[in-house]
């Protein structure tokens, strides 16, 4: 029998990939390609549109071209994608207006407090399960349309939509300018601060507060549509017309590839930061300590599935800053054998607040810090505790997330690109107290994507088939005791504190 696949492509903060899966979810042919950071002022992060699509066009046309794939044998695509990054492009001739402003910019720090001037930073909760913050989309498109004369005269005469990467995406993949799918998925619209969680439309209200036009949004879909949001274009990379079935936030993306489609299960993921979800099934849990409530997916027309959420903005960007910006190691896989040098942190920790400190303490004037810094401190002590930030920034998350689900989490599933690191994986279940445990597919949110797409063309039956995909590939026990462990999180806690205050 003829070999097919399912494509997804997943659009990070730092790369594109483009993988097929094959149906038994096993990951078979991948090629990655990164993008470039733009940094115009401190604070400030944005990435290039044109460069995003371009990336995904070529990594389809490798991954098709070297394995000599052809279309036709690719049943569909799937869309993930970086969540909350901003773009607003010309929908006549197909051009972006402006950078991408990216998730982690706190350009709109100002909208977000002024918005919060009245009623808090919580005013908005009932209805979107967000705090009023720079992470979220809404802020960054009222930015647009009140900084940019572009987009302001583009807006004004009709030309300008917005959208997340999904919606550019599937938009360019689709036809563009020539008839392309204008959409995007319930888990990516419920990070924009505009989408109600129970009606899961755009609420005039919030597009009141965020001074964004109707007219200026995609529609919202479901994540695993009943048909194809639309085909891609014989003059695309993909060469021909296969359905684009499915989209997901990446970290809702990764829920699915790791199968949490039970309410109470969850996943950690870390990658550029550390986001861990767990699924709260059909109900709406407001979270009383520091979390968010988001949209996880929504199957056809089923009652959507939603998700509680802890975002920490800073984990392996954090080994990438070491590397590039300080210079300690070459590789990101260095700090492991830097930090094994040492035999604990030397009591030096880091605090990575380098966007302020997301959940659970939502603290925007928060910068990063180095504390507990001696004479006997060196590179190792370092490397171990930018490897450690990781893992206690997740305890808190952990924590929170026990306490608003009402769950006792007895394993962690893990994913991403630090999970190869076994340093930080034992000193997680450490920290913990509990196993950790890593699946035999890594590339989760590219899978979940690929699960979305090929649940809608009907190449799974239903997620209780694609539970039987997942498997374990590693896992670690706990070791430390519970003194050591207490006394480093209390430690931890005095080296946050140590970074509030600091932006006036
Ligand atoms: N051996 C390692 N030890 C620790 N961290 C690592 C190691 N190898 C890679 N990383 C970190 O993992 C991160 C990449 O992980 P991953 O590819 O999952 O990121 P991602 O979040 O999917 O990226 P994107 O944000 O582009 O989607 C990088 O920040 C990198 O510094
Ligand atoms: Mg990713």
């Amino acid at each position: 029998m003829q070999q097919r696949y399912i494509g997804s492509i997943d659009q990070g903060t730092t790369s594109t990939r483009f993988i097929l899966f094959n149906e038994k979810g096993r990951e078979v042919y991948s090629y990655q390609i990164e993008h470039k950071q733009i940094y115009p002022k401190p604070g400030w992060v944005e990435h290039d549109p044109m460069e995003i699509w371009t990336n995904a066009g070529e990594a389809v046309r490798r991954v098709l071209g070297d394995n000599n794939v052809k279309p036709e044998e690719i049943f569909a695509v799937g869309i993930t994608n970086q969540r909350e990054t901003t773009l607003v492009w010309d929908r006549i001739t197909g051009l972006p207006l402006h950078n991408a402003i990216v998730w982690q910019d706190t350009r709109t720090a100002g909208i977000a407090e002024e918005l919060a001037k009245d009623g808090g930073v919580d005013r908005f909760r009932a209805k979107v399960g967000l705090p009023l913050a720079t992470y979220f989309s809404g802020t960054k498109m009222r930015w647009l349309l009140e900084n940019s004369s572009e987009v302001a005269d583009a807006a004004r005469e009709g030309r300008a939509v917005f959208g997340t990467i999904d919606t550019w995406l599937v938009w360019k993949l689709t036809g563009a300018e020539d008839g392309g799918a204008f959409v995007t998925d319930v888990s990516n619209a419920s990070r924009t601060m505009l989408m109600d969680l129970k009606t899961l439309s755009w609420d005039e209200e919030m597009l009141g507060h965020f001074k964004v036009p109707a007219e200026m949004l995609p529609s919202i879909v479901s994540s695993v549509p009943a048909e194809p949001y639309g085909y891609t274009r014989k003059d695309g990379p993909f060469g021909a017309e296969v359905p684009v079935a499915g989209i997901l936030g990446d970290q809702q993306a990764a829920m699915f590839g790791q199968a949490c489609f039970e309410q109470g299960t969850s996943k950690n993921t870390y990658g550029t930061g550390c986001f861990m979800l767990a699924n709260t099934g059909t109900e709406i849990v407001e979270s009383a300590h520091g979390l968010l409530t988001t949209v996880l997916y929504r199957i056809g027309d089923d009652d959507a599935v939603y998700a509680l959420e802890g975002s920490i903005a800073v984990a392996g960007s954090l080994v990438q800053w070491i590397r590039d910006n300080i210079g300690l190691i070459e590789k990101s896989s260095d700090i492991e054998s830097l930090a094994l040098k040492a035999e604990d942190n030397g009591g030096v920790y880091i605090v990575p607040a380098f966007s302020g400190l997301f959940a659970p303490r939502w603290r925007p004037d928060a910068r990063g810090v180095i504390t507990g810094l001696t004479g006997y401190a060196n590179s190792s002590h370092i490397a171990r505790a930018v490897l450690e930030s990781a893992a206690f920034q997740t305890r808190e998350i952990f924590e929170s997330m026990e306490k608003d689900a009402g769950i006792e989490i007895t394993s962690l599933k893990v994913d991403g690109g630090m999970t190869v690191n076994n340093l930080l994986m034992q000193f997680q279940s450490d920290l913990l107290d509990i196993p950790v445990v890593r699946p035999l597919v890594s590339e989760t949110t590219a899978l979940g994507a690929a699960y979305a797409a090929g649940l809608s063309v009907g190449v799974w039956s239903g997620i209780e088939e694609l539970k039987k995909h997942w498997m374990e590939d590693r896992r670690w026990t706990p070791l430390m005791s519970a003194e050591e462990r207490y006394e480093k999180y209390r430690q931890w806690n005095k080296a946050v504190e140590r970074s509030y205050s600091w932006v006036d």
